[in-house]
């Protein structure tokens, strides 16, 4: 597949820099490619209620499916302790669960490490999931 693997990981990392986090102090970013080129994207936003936080997966998912978006191509994610990338940051559970829902299995996932990127797909991350074609 063609497209800017990099340019999506610096997306990822500007989200990254917004993140709201002042609990764990731990900034994830994401940044979905959608199929026309457009990028959405999104950080780990917490709440003073702890298990209000939001992770960056999700704040950027919504905000493409709030906006009629359904078109992922890519997804770029990276985090680390105040935003300081060392080892790579895969998705939570829910959010799996989340990816799961509007993303292909094959979709790829980079997921940034201290010197460039890993890639991944839903199908090696939530093997055997529960789907609405299961329903
Ligand atoms: N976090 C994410 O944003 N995405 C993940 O997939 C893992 C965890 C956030 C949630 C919380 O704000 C912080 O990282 C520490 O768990």
């Amino acid at each position: 597949m063609n497209y800017d693997r990099e340019g999506l990981i610096a997306a990822a990392k500007e989200a990254m820099m917004k993140a709201y986090a002042p609990y764990s102090n731990f900034y994830v970013g994401a940044a979905y490619l959608m199929e026309d080129g457009t990028i959405y994207s999104g950080c780990n936003i917490e709440n003073a209620s702890y298990g209000a936080a939001n992770c960056a997966e999700r704040t950027a998912i919504f905000k493409a499916i709030s906006e009629g978006r359904r078109d992922f191509k890519a997804l770029a994610l990276c985090g680390g302790p105040k935003g300081e990338v060392d080892k790579a940051c895969y998705p939570c559970g829910i959010c799996r669960q989340v990816l799961n829902e509007f993303c292909d299995k094959d979709m790829e996932i980079l997921v940034a490490t201290k010197d460039g990127y890993e890639v991944t797909h839903l199908a090696e991350l939530l093997p055997h999931s529960f789907s609405k074609e299961d329903l």
